[in-house]
């Protein structure tokens, strides 16, 4: 990482279950940050795929609420990119805890469209390396993803 910043970086960014709703907004947001979709598919989670993903969190306290939230509902998996993706979407995210984020970045996805600390609306990868991990999860560039396909969100 050079400190010109990275042109083209990706990212990914989920936008969890019960912001699936906002996902035009959120969208939008990304758009007028300079921040392109390359790759987007709704996707119903297993609990064994949301384990997988969330591996790294496997002893924490949070970790089955956390997997109770993923797999509550479809969620929006994009490939985005865009000048310092990483650290750029993160930072459009606001914290962890939707709950400080309205406290502390009032005008952040997870302030806006959040709950708590666990219901937070999105995710964003948290470095470069974690970014290619996670968009090969969701978008194998051997093409043949294991995830159930897609999924219907209905609300009328
Ligand atoms: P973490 O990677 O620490 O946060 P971030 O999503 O900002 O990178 O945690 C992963 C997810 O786990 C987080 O988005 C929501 C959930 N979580 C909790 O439910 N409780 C917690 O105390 C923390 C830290 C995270
Ligand atoms: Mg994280």
């Amino acid at each position: 990482e050079s400190k010109m910043g990275n042109k083209n970086e990706k990212t990914l960014a989920i936008v969890k279950p019960d912001a699936v709703s906002k996902l035009g907004t959120i969208i939008n947001c990304l758009k007028e940050n300079d921040i392109q979709v390359c790759k987007a598919k709704m996707v119903q989670l297993t609990r064994k795929d949301a384990a997988i993903f969330y591996e790294e969190h496997q002893s924490k306290p949070f970790y089955n609420p956390l997997l109770d939230y993923m797999t509550s509902g479809p969620v929006v998996a994009m490939e985005i990119m865009g000048s310092d993706a990483v650290k750029q979407w993160r930072k459009l995210l606001g914290p962890t805890d939707s709950n400080a984020a309205r406290e502390q970045e009032p005008t952040s996805l997870r302030a806006m469209f959040g709950t708590d600390n666990t219901k937070n609306a999105a995710h964003g990868s948290d470095s470069a390396t974690s970014a290619k991990r996670e968009i090969e999860f969701f978008f194998p560039s051997s093409g043949k993803s294991k995830l159930a396909g897609t999924a219907k969100y209905e609300n009328c």
